[in-house]
């Protein structure tokens, strides 16, 4: 069958991965985990509903490598014991079923964590809070910085003994290592801040313990905050400097935005055009010639394919997307465009410290077993307020009617 998005679907081989299509499924932290951070079979049904619908790559939701210190959110993944390697394992083998290819985020919050749920006062680069308001962190000593670098190491090894195929490092949006990166805080006089060198001085580190876990042949990617969109953070000028220290021996570059301070950047407000920031990712492949990926709002397959034809990106990130129909792929391919049910950008189920729901997905786990269910008799149904209604169709009982 001819397909009007030829990039779309075109593969994609970096290192020893070679990714089926174009589109790929961002970190997004789902409230799923069983109390002790285990990944759950929540989980696994989430992430299974995307893979089965066609996703090329999806990046697990970001996991701590220092738990309680460097956790965050109500039920956060972990990484840090071989303890959670069976359940991870069970995951990876149930993904790779579908010819998904997995990668998992490792990540300490920093100043981001929050001190009622670990029980410590939060540490950072300085002693400036993650955002207006926060917590006052306690800074890092020398010897603790070298310990969490080790933890990122142990961590990404895991990630690839438990069967995945990539490892992404969080180094954006206000957690450790873009507390570290960023000027607004990072105020250190030691090796570790000042200089843009010394800012990237512990990223650096964990991307080099990385590699030397992981070894020459397993992709590393990096997630950034290219620009953070704050006054006196890092400007995409800023990132391509810094990047200058970090590039060697990063694989592919997931070029986010946005800080905790201007997060409607981050997990983009519905105002913000598809693909408004590709031009982010643009500035970074130019420079470092490495693949990349961009993300945004991007619902619109013409738009993923016009950032992909145009050379901006290599690979369309889609988050929210893929909550709200995690069949987008297969629906594309198989020219079932029209029925694509698109994130509107609400994040009124899905941000949020409670398990993700989503306000025009009704059945974020089972994808369409609903559909098996038929009613028994006929009924009238009336759907009181316009909005996601009036895109309901007809399904199993004919007779029901639909007023808005
Ligand atoms: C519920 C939710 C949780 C998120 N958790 C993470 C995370 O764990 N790590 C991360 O790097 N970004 C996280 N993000 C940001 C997304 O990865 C993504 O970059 C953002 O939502 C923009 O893409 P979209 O418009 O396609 O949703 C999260 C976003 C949402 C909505």
């Amino acid at each position: 069958m001819k397909n009007d998005y030829p990039h779309i679907f075109s593969p994609l081989t970096v290192k020893n991965m070679t990714i089926k299509n174009r589109i790929v499924m961002m970190p997004m932290g789902t409230n799923y985990g069983e109390q002790n951070g285990e990944m759950s079979f929540l989980h696994i049904n989430y992430y299974e509903q995307r893979a089965k619908g066609g996703t090329g790559l999806i990046i697990v939701e970001n996991a701590s490598i220092d738990s309680p210190q460097g956790s965050n959110g109500t039920t956060q993944l972990r990484i840090d014991h071989d303890n959670y390697l069976p359940r991870l394992f069970k995951f990876c083998e149930n993904i790779h079923r579908y010819g998904t290819k997995i990668a998992i985020q490792i990540n300490h919050a920093g100043a981001s964590a929050v001190s009622s749920r670990i029980n410590m006062q939060p540490v950072s680069a300085s002693d400036v809070p993650s955002k207006e308001g926060g917590e006052i962190p306690r800074p890092l000593s020398k010897d603790e910085i070298l310990h969490i670098v080790k933890k990122y190491g142990e961590a990404a090894k895991r990630a690839q003994t438990a069967g995945f195929d990539a490892v992404e490092i969080h180094a954006g949006h206000s957690y450790l290592i873009s507390q570290f990166l960023s000027p607004i805080t990072n105020k250190r006089t030691d090796e570790f801040g000042g200089s843009v060198e010394n800012r990237t001085r512990f990223c650096r580190m964990v991307i080099d313990e990385v590699r030397k876990q992981v070894g020459p042949f397993f992709p590393i990617m990096l997630r950034l905050s290219a620009d953070e969109l704050m006054e006196g953070g890092n400007t995409l000028e800023d990132t391509l400097e810094y990047l200058d220290y970090l590039q060697e021996e990063v694989d592919i570059f997931d070029v986010s935005c946005g800080l905790n301070g201007s997060i409607q950047y981050q997990i983009d407000a519905n105002y913000l055009p598809d693909g408004w920031r590709s031009y982010m990712a643009k500035a970074v492949r130019e420079k470092f010639n490495k693949p990349c990926i961009s993300m945004g709002n991007a619902r619109d397959p013409k738009v993923a394919e016009r950032i992909l034809a145009d050379g901006d990106a290599d690979l369309i990130g889609m988050g929210r997307g893929l909550i709200a129909d995690p069949a987008w792929v297969n629906k594309v391919a198989t020219g079932h465009e029209c029925d694509l049910r698109k994130c509107i950008s609400c994040n009124v189920g899905c941000a949020g410290n409670r398990p993700i729901r989503c306000t025009v997905n009704p059945s974020v786990l089972e994808g369409d077993v609903y559909k098996k269910k038929h009613v028994n008799k006929n009924c009238n149904v009336v759907v009181i307020g316009g909005g996601t209604a009036k895109e309901h169709r007809k399904t199993s009982a004919s007779s029901i009617r639909i007023s808005s």
